[in-house]
């Protein structure tokens, strides 16, 4: 079928109903749609001629002239019923253990429409909203998408009016700071993580402290620690302790809320955040965002950073507890293995922030490079970079680095750096066509797509696909690690890789690939014009568009084909 897809930014959700698509076969156009651009959109559907226009997130109405001249359907992340623009926010507030979502078709009241899918999934205790999208709710958008555009292809089923699914409809408002207020004095952990996480990656908790206004991001649970409710007592890996009424919980960004007429905060490590507000705290050892376990020959280098971004702090830290980890009995060390991001490469709003964005760039870059080295000339055992969420640009080339790359069925690529204006680095010009060849390389970075997991599979991006659900790929990854440490040929292999890389090495040094992509990104960041600045301030400061980006303007509109090409 010809399907356009529109929606407010080319996001998780988006490119991964894109690829799933993509992938059987259906012709898929990308527009997105900045209301109240409501021409572009039109014109966009003259050009496309779709049979269906899917939206699977939409902060905008569609005209009322295009849903009564096609089947326009809306992916809602909420069950049959419920309405309005905060499900989940909704859905965590009230503690909610299961949920679904609906794909229903667009009409006059919104949400409102008939009902041509609906795919229940559960809520994991603890989690955060953002990491539930990508998760759960992004498995359910899933499936629930792929039986309605059958449905819509087979042409005999008729939606059913929410009214006689006997669902009691209920419009919630968009859930405001009001609702997610912290009363720090009388609050306990459990009120304030809930707090926290049904605010975590947007827009936060609205808060003061030390001073100053802030959105607070992220928040986890702290074991011992205790103090006067509401204050700050310790610091650890740029979060900051903060005492809740029966404990503490440890908070790990922050983004100053705008004043009158100002730009708008950048969200950013605490501790980098509060800067000279901070005061004379002690720091804990690390955690929670890195975290080494071993089960026999097996050793699991857990790293969780927030949207996925790796400062050079951070990337050093990693690298400290990967050398640590090569000093340990293992045979097999799996990195990542967690749910929601494996990596999106260099911290961009570090770097927005920093006095000096060109010198922290080029540091950034370099301790990426140096933590991809030490994975890469990893002799002694087999790696495996196990992707429980998505990876982009340097931390898509980061999993390649290792000898093998095993994700989780809902995992979306995007290995290219071509969109932040950047050359790349990471040892992409080693590993990529090592593993895909030089044409696939050159085209996976030039056309800058999202590519599935099957995709990638087929591409010889990724080695072993974990059917998994978010919450179990962590034990299913360790179980498979546990197999793979016990193959008779392991050693075999371990010598093979070696003698590989000896070869390789022989024809073109490491290093020879370091300098010459650290060129040409020196060249980058330290030209004032180069569009990298003005992407990168964009991105972090989320800009809105002004037209639909060029590599999706692109996509052909008469040519099927697959990811799988
Ligand atoms: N630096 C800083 N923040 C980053 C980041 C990076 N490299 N990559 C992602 N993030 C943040 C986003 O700003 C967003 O923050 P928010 O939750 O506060 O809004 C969060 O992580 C999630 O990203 P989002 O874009 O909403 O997720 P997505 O799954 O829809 O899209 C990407 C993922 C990777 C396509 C997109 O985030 C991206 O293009 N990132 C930049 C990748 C890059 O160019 N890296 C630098 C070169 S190595």
């Amino acid at each position: 079928m010809r399907i356009l897809l529109v929606a407010s930014a080319f996001n998780s959700l988006t490119q991964r109903v894109f690829v799933e698509l993509r992938d059987r076969g259906h012709l898929v156009g990308v527009q997105l749609a900045q209301a109240p651009d409501d021409d572009a959109l039109r014109a966009a559907v003259r050009r496309h001629a779709p049979d269906l226009i899917l939206a699977p997130m939409l902060k905008s109405a569609i005209p009322a002239d295009l849903w009564s001249a096609h089947t326009c359907l809306i992916v809602h992340p909420g069950p049959i019923g419920d309405r309005g623009p905060s499900s989940l926010d909704w859905a965590l507030h009230e503690g909610a253990r299961q949920w679904g979502v609906t794909v229903l078709q667009a009409d006059a009241v919104m949400d409102g429409g008939d009902v041509w899918a609906t795919e229940p999934c559960t809520v994991p205790a603890g989690v955060a909203k953002s990491d539930l999208y990508r998760g759960e709710i992004s498995d359910a958008a899933v499936r629930a998408v792929l039986l309605a555009v059958d449905r819509v292809a087979g042409g005999t089923y008729v939606p059913q009016r929410q009214a006689d699914l006997a669902a009691v409809g209920r419009t919630r408002p968009y859930f405001d700071q009001s609702l997610r207020r912290i009363d720090w004095q009388r609050d306990s952990t459990a009120q304030v993580l809930r707090a926290l996480r049904g605010a975590d990656s947007q827009p936060g908790v609205a808060d003061e402290l030390c001073g100053a206004e802030w959105f607070l991001h992220g928040g986890h649970p702290e074991g011992q620690l205790r103090g006067r409710p509401g204050e700050l007592l310790a610091t650890r890996a740029g979060a900051v302790c903060r005492a809740t009424a029966d404990g503490a919980v440890w908070i790990p960004e922050l983004r100053a809320r705008r004043r009158p007429g100002g730009p708008p905060g950048v969200k950013l490590p605490a501790a980098t955040a509060l800067g000279a507000l901070l005061p004379e705290l002690p720091e804990t050892a690390d955690g929670p965002d890195i975290a080494y376990r071993e089960d026999g020959p097996v050793g699991v280098l857990r790293f969780a950073f927030p949207g996925g971004a790796m400062s050079t702090d951070q990337c050093r830290r990693l690298l400290a507890a990967y050398r640590l980890a090569c000093t340990r009995p293992t045979s097999v060390l799996v990195l990542g293995g967690d749910r929601d991001f494996f990596s999106n490469g260099i911290h961009l709003n570090v770097i927005e922030a920093a006095d000096d964005p060109a010198e922290e760039s080029w540091a950034n870059i370099q301790a990426m490079d140096d933590l991809v080295e030490a994975v890469l000339t990893t002799t002694d055992r087999l790696t495996v970079a196990a992707l429980g969420g998505n990876a982009a640009a340097g931390g898509a080339m980061l999993a390649l680095a290792a000898d093998e790359v095993w994700c989780r069925s809902g995992v979306v690529l995007n290995p290219h750096y071509r969109l932040m204006g950047l050359y790349g680095s990471e040892y992409w010009t080693y590993t990529l066509p090592r593993r895909v060849g030089t044409g696939a390389a050159r085209r996976l970075t030039e056309e800058a797509l999202p590519v599935g997991a099957t995709g990638a599979q087929h591409l010889g991006l990724v080695d072993r696909i974990v059917e998994s659900a978010p919450a179990d790929f962590a034990a299913d990854v360790r179980s498979l690690a546990a197999r793979l440490a016990a193959l008779p040929a392991l050693q075999e292999r371990i010598a093979a890789k070696k003698a590989r890389l000896e070869r390789d090495a022989a024809l073109k040094p490491l290093a020879a690939h370091r300098e010459e992509e650290l060129a040409r990104m020196h060249a980058i960041f330290f030209d004032p014009q180069a569009p990298y600045h003005a992407l990168r301030r964009a991105f972090v400061r989320k800009h809105p568009l002004t037209r639909n980006p060029d590599h999706l303007d692109a996509l052909p509109r008469t040519l099927v084909r697959s990811a799988s090409r």
